[in-house]
């Protein structure tokens, strides 16, 4: 078996920010309700660039740090819920864009954990040996989905993309995954496809906005990633105590606070950027990691943790 270590990250943003009090001009809520339950100041709203754009840019900029050519690239994987398109997939079309030739290419649809379910499919190919670098991306404009005024779902998702070039290498640094999934609770976090072009259709159609019980999901993540955090340390040589930065899915500060609160960890160790960009579910935690890699050390220990739609979670142990 081969091991496999982060080699790039990147992130890309859209050019527009939306302040809580933007928001508040034209539906009914405030700043002070927004950063008190969420956290959220700020997010970054689309007005024209696609997910593909930002996925590409992501891109480019992960493989610029790793030193690699579009052409030492054999796997790209992009885990999304708001891809441009059904077919041809978002991957395929990034691919093309930076000149990635004859790639295995696919997007995976695990909503919030995205980036973790497809991180271990990419470092579970190049362990076998099939390849030898992958780019993993998680990228969303959830902004063409949410009800603008709905204001239980609009002042929290966002849009922006995250990437990361995962390497063969001997010395191994991703050390474990640990990812889940219960169907049960598929009807907390909902964003259906169109059903009306078919002429013969009689069922009610389906709203075409996100719809989330957000209290629900909460109780969820909050239960569900300290568990899932404790499943990925279990028989390893490390302990909670010897981890030294946990980057979970920026969704919401409060849960991010009660991870914490619930594993007994010391809250500096969880990084948090949700204030400035909101949840932008599969791109938040390859966003995150660009934005944390300047405070990581040679050697750190880091968790990953993601959750969401699905249900879904997983968590990713590596060595930085
Ligand atoms: N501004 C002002 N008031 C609001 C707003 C708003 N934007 N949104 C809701 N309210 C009101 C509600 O109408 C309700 O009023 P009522 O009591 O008169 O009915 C009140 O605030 C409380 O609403 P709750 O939904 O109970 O508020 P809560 O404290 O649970 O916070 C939140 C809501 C922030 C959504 C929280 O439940 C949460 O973070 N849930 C988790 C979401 C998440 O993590 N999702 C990740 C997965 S997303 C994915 O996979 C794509």
């Amino acid at each position: 078996m081969y091991g496999v270590k982060i080699t790039g990250i990147g992130k890309a943003l859209p050019t527009l920010t939306l302040s809580n009090n933007d928001l508040a001009e034209f539906v009914d809520t405030s700043d002070e309700w927004i950063q008190t339950r969420t956290g959220i100041q700020s997010r970054y709203i689309s007005t024209g660039e696609t997910t593909t754009d930002l996925a590409t840019l992501a891109a480019e900029n992960a493989l610029r740090e790793s030193g690699l050519l579009p052409s030492d690239i054999h796997l790209v994987i992009v885990a999304t819920i708001t891809p441009d398109y059904a077919t041809p997939s978002t991957a395929c079309m990034v691919a093309e864009r930076i000149g990635i030739k004859h790639a295995t290419c696919f997007d995976l649809s695990a909503a919030c954990s995205g980036f973790i379910y497809a991180s271990e499919v990419a470092c579970s190919l190049i362990r076998q040996g099939n390849y030898q670098n992958a780019l993993v991306i998680g990228a969303e404009v959830l902004s063409k989905t949410v009800d603008w005024e709905d204001r239980n779902t609009c002042v929290l998702f966002a849009d922006g993309a995250g990437a990361a070039i995962y390497t063969r290498t001997h010395d191994n640094k991703i050390i474990k995954f640990c990812t889940v999934s219960d169907g049960e609770g598929s009807g907390l976090i909902t964003l259906a496809n169109k059903d009306h072009c078919n002429r013969f259709y009689t069922a009610k159609p389906s709203s075409p906005y996100m719809q989330m019980e957000g209290r629900e999901v909460y109780k969820f993540a909050t239960t569900a990633v300290p568990q899932n955090i404790k499943d990925v340390l279990s028989d390893t040589d490390y302990t909670l105590e010897a981890i030294d930065w946990f980057v979970l899915h920026q969704a919401n500060e409060r849960i991010i606070d009660s991870v914490a609160k619930k594993l007994k960890v010391d809250e500096t160790k969880f990084f948090k950027n949700v204030a400035q960009h909101g949840n932008t579910s599969a791109a938040s935690i390859p966003m995150a990691l660009a934005d944390a890699k300047a405070s990581f050390k040679e050697g750190d220990k880091i968790v990953l943790a993601g959750f969401g739609a699905g249900l879904t979670w997983g968590s990713m142990l590596m060595i930085w």
